[in-house]
């Protein structure tokens, strides 16, 4: 059991880590790098690794750990990195401390210090072989402890900070016969690094140059040493950054990386711009006389109500926990000035959690939309933000990215991407006006099952949705299906009156023990989805109301067609003649397969794409000991759940916020 757990682990990092041997930012606008300490993104995308305060530390990471040894032969592949970088200091003539680009086994560095450590080292454990740390110094300050050669140096450094080779920061000048110029790190001008490991001949290579210059052939410092004794097999990238006692801003404005082979370029137009320092005003209220003196104070106190009432309007709740989640809340101002006021004329949608606003985030230009959601209760709301937070971390190309929230008194505010054509159940209901064929459901079906698989079974922790739907599906720009709001129904559990349970989800996706149980798990998000493969296939709602009185339960209607050996009837008439139908079979089948009302004989979400992906044949589905009972039962027993126990069990009946509005 054990070793089964290590090789699934061992599996997962590798999965996952393979997949991220490359990236590329040109600024941080989007990116969702792990920070800490004083590291944020500030306006226009710039990585501000320390503010303008002493004694600090921010810390920069690509969130997932990258692979750098061969299984071939376990040495360390080749490797490669250039980042743009400004440091500025409040004097002409010192600075403190630096910047580090740091290869480590793990991203974060819980004892360390700031000033002279550069946030990766303490005195007890620098110099231990045992760090396994890399990295590459931009040092502003001249350390005798460390053996630092001046103050204004670029160094390699191997699990310590006494340099394993260091020379002074300049370039070889490609347009002056290759002479080495002086740079001074810490002058507040841009300059692009250059870092390259050479796996066969064991070369470091630094390379630095102002950002108006293309990178010179000489490289700066070059080194011979074999990494891979240092590094362990997965590694993570990232900054590491201090002040001691005197502050620098140390920014940075882009990034790229790559295992093996060639980095991609910086596009330095691209790169965000540098804000310039406040620049401190003269007072000239000595030279003016007593009245205007008066006038002003008048003047003050006005601008000190106005700011109180503007306080108020803006005002949020931000508690001492959330400190940790820096980078992932919003400001109301911001959002507030984004939606423009949170006008109607930028509704999205209104739903069963809330309202849904467009918005354009002003500094990045980011199009979001911004969901407002009402909830009393304070207690769980730690835990919940905590997970929409960790949620905000999932990546997928089929999931909508969660960029962040806000919180304010009896107000919840998250921050998606925004989805330029809107939800799929525009598409299928309502005589819509595009139509999608088939191969586009197709397609969109794909990629819907597997977003969920990887909320399922491929991120570190098993994320069920609770709410899938047509009308949580939304299409980016290029029809590309993503699944939205996961995750938002536990708002409501977490602050739940254990005696009464709330079940969040939609009537027609509701598995049968999930009304039961009140519990969520990932068999109903699979039946949820067996509903959902039926709706984009039919182009029918899984209960459609025909008439006043009468409604079509969709999973009938399909099982009666399959029972009279004719399936293909089920399908969406709009589907005309152009689709394939082994494949319409194959997904009305599924879809029967997944309404099962036992929950451990539907499919799992892995075998669900082995199916889609024909890896492995459906089960036949006259052996299932499938009748229109066992499908249907469900549903019956579901209202049969509501009328007996209506006052332990409401049936929260909710809609898709991020839907253009129904
Ligand atoms: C890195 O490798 C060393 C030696 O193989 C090991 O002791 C250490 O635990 C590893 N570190 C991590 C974080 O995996
Ligand atoms: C290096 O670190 C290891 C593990 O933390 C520790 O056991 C060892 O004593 C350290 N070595 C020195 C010389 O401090
Ligand atoms: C460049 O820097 C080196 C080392 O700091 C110094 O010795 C040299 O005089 C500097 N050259 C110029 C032209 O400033």
């Amino acid at each position: 059991m054990f070793l089964k757990l290590v090789f699934m682990l061992f599996f997962l990092v590798t999965l996952v880590a393979s997949k991220d041997n490359s990236f590329t930012y040109n600024g941080f606008q989007s990116s969702d790098l792990d920070l800490d300490g004083t590291a944020d993104v500030i306006e226009d995308g710039l990585l501000r690794l320390t503010n303008d305060n002493t004694q600090v530390t921010g810390h920069a990471f690509y969130p997932n750990p990258i692979v750098f040894k061969k299984t071939s032969d376990g040495s360390v592949s080749s490797f490669s990195t250039t980042f743009v970088f400004a440091i500025r200091s409040q004097y002409p003539t010192l600075s403190g401390h630096g910047i580090v680009f740091v290869v480590s086994p793990t991203n974060w560095f819980p004892n360390s210090l700031p000033s002279q450590y550069l946030g990766l080292f303490d005195s007890s454990n620098i110099g231990n072989s045992s760090n396994h740390v890399f990295g590459v110094e931009l040092d502003t300050v001249q350390d005798f402890g460390f053996d630092d050669i001046n103050n204004n140096h670029v160094g390699i450094d191997i699990n310590d900070l006494k340099s394993y080779n260091a020379t002074p920061a300049g370039y070889y000048d490609d347009e002056n016969n290759g002479q080495l110029k002086n740079l001074t790190l810490f002058s507040g001008n841009p300059m692009q690094v250059w870092i390259e490991y050479d796996s066969e001949k064991t070369k470091i290579d630094v390379t630095l140059a102002p950002i108006n210059v293309v990178k010179p052939t000489r490289p700066l410092l070059s080194t011979t040493k074999d990494l891979s004794p240092i590094f362990n097999n997965t590694m993570y990238v990232g900054f590491s950054s201090t002040t001691g006692l005197i502050s620098s801003y140390h920014d940075v404005l882009g990034w790229s990386f790559k295992v093996d082979g060639q980095v991609q370029n910086l596009i330095i137009s691209k790169l965000p711009t540098l804000a310039r320092f406040s620049e401190k005003k003269e007072s000239k209220i000595l030279t003016v006389g007593l009245p205007l003196i008066l006038l002003s104070l008048v003047f003050m106190i006005t601008l000190g109500v106005m700011y109180y009432i503007k306080r108020k309007k803006f005002s949020e709740i931000l508690e001492d926990w959330e400190h940790e989640y820096g980078p992932h809340r919003f400001k109301f101002k911001d959002l507030y000035f984004a939606t423009k006021g949170f006008k109607e004329k930028g509704l999205l949608g209104v739903g069963g959690f809330g309202r849904v606003y467009k918005g354009v985030i002003p500094s990045s230009k980011l199009e979001v939309a911004v969901k407002r959601v009402s909830h009393e209760s304070k207690q769980g709301m730690r835990e919940f933000v905590s997970e929409i937070v960790s949620i905000g971390r999932l990546r997928h190309r089929n999931l909508v990215p969660l960029l962040g929230y806000c919180r304010r008194k009896d107000e919840l505010l998250l921050v998606y991407e925004y989805m330029p054509n809107g939800s799929l159940d525009n598409y299928l209901h309502k005589q819509p006006k595009v139509t999608l064929n088939w191969s586009q459901r197709f397609r969109i079906i794909k990629g819907v099952a597997s977003g969920l698989f990887y909320l399922h079974e491929e991120w570190e922790q098993v994320v069920i949705h609770r709410d899938i739907k047509a009308s949580n599906v939304m299409l980016d720009s290029e029809f590309n299906a993503r699944l939205g709001d996961f995750g938002l129904s536990r708002l409501y559990d977490h602050g739940a009156d254990p005696d009464t349970t709330h079940v969040a989800g939609t009537v027609g996706y509701l598995a049968p023990e999930h009304t039961r149980t009140g519990k969520a798990t990932k068999f109903s998000d699979v039946y949820a989805f067996g509903a959902f493969l039926l709706e984009v296939v039919c182009g029918r709602r899984p209960i459609d109301r025909v008439g006043k009185y009468e409604s079509v339960i969709l999973v009938d209607l399909v099982f009666e067609c399959w029972k009279r050996g004719e399936i293909l009837e089920a399908k969406d008439v709009n589907l005309g003649s152009d689709y394939v139908s082994d494949e319409v079979e194959l997904v009305l089948k599924l879809g029967l397969l997944c309404s099962h009302s036992e929950p451990l004989a539907r499919p799992s979400m892995r075998q669900v794409m082995q199916y889609l992906e024909r890896d492995i044949p459906l089960p036949d589905l006259s052996l299932l000991s499938l009748s229109s009972f066992g499908l249907t039962f469900g549903y019956q027993e579901q209202e049969v759940v509501k009328d007996k126990t209506m006052s332990h069990i409401s049936v929260s009946v909710t809609e898709s916020l991020l839907s253009g509005g129904r």
